[in-house]
């Protein structure tokens, strides 16, 4: 009998459907920018944790209610999304204002920047023992603390900064307080990656869509890229790897949160640029390109809608997000807002997967 030969085909999937994603990392800013990148983000999204990096920043239980209250009032009309607000947490940091706060629904987690770490925020932390207090209290009651994870010291290089943080300051901050559940936000380094998995489950960590796709290089080679810098600054394309490898792995301790981070193009095309990449327009078609690159298709629901909410306690969503993929479908490449253009992150390669309507 002749030999049967099994030709396997490879399984082609043109159209995929997730629970609602949430975005577990956000910059809306305020005013007619807020008005303007908040459509992008209700378009897919049904929830985001709402970063308080204003200027002046949101400190307080009562400065969280206005700025949730002027996020509403721009709301646009069907949508349903849902903001999680955070506080800034700084060396005068009220607990009792805090737990008020978290005790209301008010609050999801503070944010804990160092100081002069990234855009807006010289009003950080940089005496880690000040804020003791306030992270025991979080502790009790249960409320995340993202943290911005880079330390500042001059003498430190940029590219080690993530790396340097974990040891001086992360490590024992949750050695003193084992209970306070942490998430590492937008981690760009393979240390990062190892660290969480090396951890328990009070650790998880958020991973960008830009840093899933860009390099160093991409940033410096053949003329500087302004619109590729973010903070933290992306790695060489060792750690890019671990990025996807950790993003896609199925572990609920990575998920999604895109650190979208408008600036106008004067802002970052200047001798001084801002940091930030914009990427809620995009996220979700890059995403599937991504995942789909890395046989992982199956696992973009986890990292999207999943992880997030089990970190949070928070149900899943209900409502669905269907991608398709057909013939390129580009986007906008600018967002007109009343400040200025805002320029949407490229990837550098034609978006194929789009949000169905
Ligand atoms: C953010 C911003 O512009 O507010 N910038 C960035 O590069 N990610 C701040 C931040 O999250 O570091
Ligand atoms: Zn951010």
């Amino acid at each position: 009998m002749g030999r049967t030969d099994c030709v396997i085909q490879p399984l082609m999937t043109d159209q995929i459907t997730l629970r609602r994603p949430d975005d577990w990392h956000l910059h809306l800013r305020d005013g007619a920018m807020l008005a303007a990148v908040l459509p992008e983000t209700t378009r897919h999204f049904a929830r985001a944790i709402i970063m308080p990096n204003l200027v002046p920043p949101v400190l307080t239980g009562a400065d969280a209610a206005a700025y949730k209250a002027r996020i509403m009032a721009v709301m646009p009309a069907r949508a349903d999304f849902t903001p999680l607000m955070t506080l800034y947490l700084t060396e005068e940091t009220d607990a009792d204002d805090v737990a008020a706060a978290h005790a209301s629904g008010l609050i999801s987690a503070m944010k804990l920047y160092p100081a002069g770490a990234t855009t807006n925020s010289a009003s950080g932390v940089a005496d880690f023992d000040k804020v003791r207090g306030v992270l025991e209290r979080m502790a009790e009651i249960g409320l995340p603390l993202c943290v911005h994870g880079e330390v500042t010291d001059a003498d430190i290089d940029i590219f080690d900064r993530e790396s340097v943080f974990i040891d001086r300051v992360l490590d024992p901050i949750r050695r003193k307080t084992p209970d306070l559940r942490v998430v590492m936000e937008h981690i760009t380094t393979s240390d990062a990656v190892d660290y969480v998995k090396a951890a328990n489950n009070n650790l998880a960590a958020t991973i960008t869509t830009h840093h899933l796709i860009i390099n160093r290089n991409d940033i410096l080679v053949g003329g500087i890229k302004p619109h590729y810098y973010c903070l933290p600054v992306a790695k060489r394309e060792s750690h890019r790897l671990a990025l996807r490898s950790a993003a896609t792995s199925a572990d609920a301790r990575f998920f999604l949160g895109t650190d979208s981070a408008p600036h106008t193009d004067p802002n970052k095309l200047s001798a001084c640029g801002c940091a930030g990449c914009f990427t809620a327009p995009n996220t979700m078609p890059i995403l599937a390109h991504v995942f789909e690159d890395e046989t992982a298709l199956e696992r973009l629901e986890g990292f999207t809608s999943l992880h997030g909410p089990a970190f949070y306690g928070l149900p899943v969503n209900e409502a669905t997000l269907t991608l398709t993929k057909g013939t390129p479908a580009p986007l906008p490449e600018k967002l007109i807002t009343a400040e200025g253009e805002v320029t949407v992150f490229d990837p550098g390669f034609d978006l194929l997967w789009q949000v169905a309507p």
